[in-house]
């Protein structure tokens, strides 16, 4: 019986990879890094106790993730495609690195993600992982055994541990201060609408507020540090401006994007705050950049989101 290190959401992929783990005789210890996502920590602990892991760590990473990932790529302009801020590949390298670390301190160096075959997400957390302990080993079941996700819904259904009402596992959801991304289900054919419950901390056009916001964001080195004046720390900036703009509408991005592994995907985004940092950055740079450095800016940005897009945070490379 060896002891598997867990990147746990509490979604479906890793709750059902927990029993697939302990099925093939592994005791498992999920960890959960908290970068700001909207699931509450004490749901996620309860699934994790639920599913039978051994041991539930939290990490709470909300404001390293914010200095350490968030902060670059504002300073970076970095925007995937012209359109997709990067929240989940930028909070993939910072998992990773909190997986190794949990994963050292039990001296174990078997490892475990819920990421599936076609996204990037298995490449982002293994490169990290990989960069950081080059002597862990992956044993994912989601991914090796290439279950579907009605396959999985189905089994956790028949562990009990879906309830008639439990709609979470509708999309696949990854979220943290960054951005929401919203995959899977209904929005796997580009020609639908997404669903009004794709969406969380944005307000449809309709139901936002008829009067406009006008907002004085100050910036220290490429870094904002002020909304209207008050000085704020980087997460409490990011959350304001979420709650802002997502009360305006503001952050929701519909995109076919091209995946690491070849295949194009529609992708849903909510990112209100991002949005409007990475444009207001823009704006400041035009005023204070010439056209050759603003130029060059362009393609060291654009290099910089292919990075971290392909899991290259850990790469020699910038
Ligand atoms: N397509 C985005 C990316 O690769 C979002 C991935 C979302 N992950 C998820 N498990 N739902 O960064």
């Amino acid at each position: 019986m060896s002891v598997v290190t867990l990147g746990f959401s509490g979604g479906l992929d890793t709750t059902f990879s927990v029993l697939k783990l302990k099925e093939a005789g592994h005791d498992v210890v999920a960890v959960t890094v908290d970068i700001g996502q909207q699931m509450h920590v004490d749901q996620i602990r309860t699934r994790a106790e639920e599913a039978g892991c051994l041991d539930f760590v939290l990490v709470d990473g909300v404001a390293d993730f914010a200095e350490f990932f968030i902060a670059p790529a504002i300073q970076a302009n970095a925007l995937y495609q012209d359109a997709y801020p990067l929240a989940t590949a930028l909070g993939r390298p910072y998992i990773a690195y909190c997986l190794g670390h949990v994963a050292r301190s039990r001296g174990t160096t078997l490892l475990s993600h819920g990421c599936t075959g076609k996204g990037n997400d298995q490449a982002r957390i293994e490169l990290g992982v990989r960069a950081l302990m080059p002597e862990a080993s992956f044993i994912n079941p989601v991914r090796d055994d290439g279950y579907s996700r009605d396959t999985e819904l189905e089994y956790l259904r028949r562990h009990g541990l879906v309830h008639e009402s439990d709609d979470s596992f509708q999309f696949s959801i990854d979220d943290n201060l960054w951005g929401r991304s919203i995959s899977a289900g209904p929005l796997e054919d580009p020609n639908a609408r997404p669903p009004d419950s794709a969406f969380e901390i944005t307000a449809s056009v309709q139901d936002t507020p008829d009067e406009a916001v006008e907002l004085d964001i100050g910036f220290k080195l490429g870094v904002p540090t002020s909304v209207d004046g008050e000085e704020l720390s980087l997460v409490g900036l990011i959350e304001r401006l979420n709650g802002i703009a997502g009360r305006h509408g503001v952050g929701r991005i519909d995109h076919m994007e091209d995946r690491i592994v070849g295949l194009k995907s529609r992708e849903v985004y909510e990112a209100p705050a991002a949005v409007v940092l990475l444009q207001a950055h823009k704006a400041l740079e035009s005023l204070v950049l010439t056209r050759s450095a603003i130029e060059f800016k362009r393609g060291v940005s654009h290099e910089f989101a292919r990075l971290v897009y392909d899991g290259m945070w850990y790469t020699s490379h910038w």
